[in-house]
Parts: C-alpha cells; structure tokens; sequence
C-alpha cells in the first residue's frame, strides 16, 4: 500500500504537485492519469525517495522509501527506460543490479523470460528499441519479486502487441495481490488497464474512484429522437411536449433531437400521448476520452495554438429550439442522466455522487465505452 499525505512539491515559485493525499491498494491496478506536466513522474519520484516532498509525506507499507529494508525487494519501479548504461549488455545490467541488493542469479533470466528478451539477454541496450528499452526496465522492476510497483507512463512508444503485453502484465502483477501503480496520460489506456483511478491535473487532485465508477459519472447519457421527417408539425409538437416534461431539449443537424433528462421509456409514452410517429429513438452516451479531456482541460500546462481539442469546447453544432428558450431548464437532474462537470468547474469534488447509485451501475453494464 502506498499511501500519500499532503504531499506538496514546489520548484521555486512552480508548484509541481499541489497538496495531494490518495491510497495505492494491493490487488489492485491504479492508473495514474494526468496531461503532460501534471506532476505524476513528481510524485513517483517522492514515493522513492527520489525527491523530497516541500510539504507533506509519503510512505509505502507504513515507512518512507528511504527507510524500507532493501527496499528493492519490497518496490520495483520503471521510471525512464532509458536510465541504464547503454553500454552494458541487458543481462549484465540485470545482474548488476541484483548482486546490489543480493538478488540471486537465476532472478535475472527469470525476468529476462518474463519480459521476452531472453534472445537478446547479450546485446548491449543502446541497441534496443524504445519497446525492447521498456521490457528491460521493466524486468529491472521485477528483479526482487517486489510487493508494490511503480511504472511511468510504461506503454510509451510500444507497438499495440507490446501495450496489450503490458496491460496484461499489470493485471496479473495486481492478481498475485500486488500494489500495482500506473501512470499514463492516455485516458482510453487506462479504461483499459486500470481498476481504480487517480485522476490529477496541475498538481492536484480531481478524481480519485473506481474506474467503472469514473467511467458511469463521466460519460453523459442522453436519448436522441426522431419524428418523422415527413410531418415537421410533429418534430415540434415533441420538442415541446419533451421541453414540457422537463426533459432538455436540443436540436441535431439531421433533424433529431437530443434529449437529457427523461428515460427512454418516458419519452416513448410522451410521443404517444402527443400523437407523433417516430423514426428513432436511441440511447447514447458521450466518450469517456472527451468528459476526461473537458476535466483536465483547465489543467493543461501546454496547450498549441492549434489544439486539436478544441472543438471539443467549440459548441456543439446543436441549435436550442424556441420552445425550448421559453420554459426554464429543469433544477433536478433525472435520475439516469448526469452531464460531465463543465471545463473550470474544477474544485476538490468535481463528481456528485449520484442519488441512487444502483441505478448508474446499471447503466455502466452497457457502457458501450467500457470493452474489458
Ligand atoms: N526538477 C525540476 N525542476 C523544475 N521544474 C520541474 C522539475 N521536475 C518537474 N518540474 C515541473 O513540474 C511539473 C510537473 O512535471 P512532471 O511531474 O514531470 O509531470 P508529468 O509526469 O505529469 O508529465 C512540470 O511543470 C515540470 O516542468
Ligand atoms: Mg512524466
């Protein structure tokens, strides 16, 4: 178990990590995710001692890093594949480390197997690709069958084979009951990865939860539906029968509307009772890639002038019908339907907790976004 409290890292007048106080629990797989520049390699550098917190602490299993007994045995961790001697061949590098912390021998071409460098166990690493480069300090992690690890952004630069491997690896490391610590800043990869997840962005926290938990706060439900496109008095006969219910309602560019805040059901019945024929009428939710984008996005150090995630913030090519300007939007979010928290919104608790939370973990199981 890792446990962080306060934890503050300031260089000179930039703070680098803002006062951030999470648990890592074994058996479990957590995803460190941030933009670049959020403070995530900070912290995996006070966790082991690398660094030394402004404010704040840190320890795993109840000590600080630098008070564990040969803490190699106890923390394996992959901070920068390319922090090795790249003269030295891969198995020697192993070896090196091992006889450090009196790690037996056959260790070493146990790991090399793990990670699949067995072939080239004798060529020197600056040779290696950047994935063989990962593999080994990956291994270099697992030397002393350590209880808690630590990898930075792992899957950088790897092929799709080499990603799934990793994830694969991650999950049965947390399996065997280890405390299992990932950084990435790839919401989809975590998704993917990760059981629980802590979410931070310039230095502080912004959500810390289960990643199926995250996932059904994150993506925004909302129903699109269609009159017939041969009966325009109908499509606005809904539209405000829906903006009456209290649902809210927006226009799409096909004609559709999108409507948040009333179940599928309802709106059916609603249609019905108004006499309107309908040519759809669908559930959707937003990707989960774009609620992370829209909460990190007041957190990103650096941003191009260009930013291909803009248009995420442009408004969406959706037009608010008459009827829909004339009524006020409903107070009280329906049950079924959260929206993410708008960029800025920020804060220590962006995410409400939902009323009736067996009602969302039932709309998670068919999270179209959710492939594990
Ligand atoms: N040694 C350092 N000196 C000054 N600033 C640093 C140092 N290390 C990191 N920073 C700054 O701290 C912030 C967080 O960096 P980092 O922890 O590397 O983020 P991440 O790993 O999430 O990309 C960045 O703004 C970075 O420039
Ligand atoms: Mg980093």
């Amino acid at each position: 178990m890792i446990e962080a409290v306060g934890l503050t890292k300031r260089y000179g007048a930039k703070t680098a990590v803002d006062q951030l106080s999470f648990q890592v629990r074994p058996g479990h797989v957590t995803g460190f995710l941030g933009p670049n520049g959020s403070g995530k390699s900070t912290t995996m550098r006070m966790i082991l001692g690398l660094d030394r917190p402004t404010a704040g602490h840190v320890t795993i299993n109840g000590r600080p890093f630098r008070d564990l007994p040969n803490a190699q045995r106890h923390v394996g961790a992959l901070l920068d594949a390319k922090a090795l001697h790249g003269g030295r061949r891969a198995r020697t590098h192993l070896l090196s480390i091992a006889q450090l912390s009196g790690i037996p021998e056959r260790r070493v071409d146990e790991v090399l197997a793990v990670v699949g460098l067995q072939d080239v166990a004798r060529q020197r690493a600056k040779g290696f690709s950047l994935g063989m480069g990962q593999r080994l300090g990956i291994a270099t992690a697992l030397l002393g069958d350590p209880q808690v690890l630590l990898f930075d952004e792992p899957v950088n630069g790897l092929d799709p084979e080499g990603i799934l491997w990793v994830r694969n690896l991650m999950r049965q490391l947390a399996a065997e009951g280890r405390t299992v610590f990932v950084s990435s800043h790839l919401m989809s990869e975590m998704a993917l990865t990760a059981d629980h997840l802590i979410v931070i962005g310039r230095g502080r926290l912004l959500a810390d939860m289960g990643t199926q938990e995250f996932i059904t706060h994150n993506s925004a439900g909302f129903a699109r539906v269609r009159a017939a496109d041969t009966d325009p008095d109908g499509r606005d006969a809904l539209g405000t029968t829906l903006a009456k219910a209290g649902g809210r309602v927006l226009q799409e560019p096909d004609g559709a509307l999108r409507v948040t805040g009333l179940e599928l059901p309802r709106i059916a019945d609603l249609a019905h009772e108004a006499g309107v024929r309908l040519w759809e009428l669908s559930p959707h939710r937003a990707s989960l890639e774009e609620a992370y984008m829209r909460m990190t996005h007041s957190s990103v150090e650096y941003t191009s002038s260009e930013d291909p995630r803009a248009e995420l913030f442009e408004p969406e090519p959706l037009s608010v019908p008459a009827w829909e300007e004339e009524l006020p939007a409903p107070e009280v979010p329906q049950s079924g339907f959260f929206a993410p928290p708008p960029p800025g919104a920020g804060g220590q608790q962006p995410f409400l907790m939902p009323s009736e939370p067996g009602e969302l973990a039932a709309a998670a199981k068919n999270n179209p976004e959710d492939t594990r």
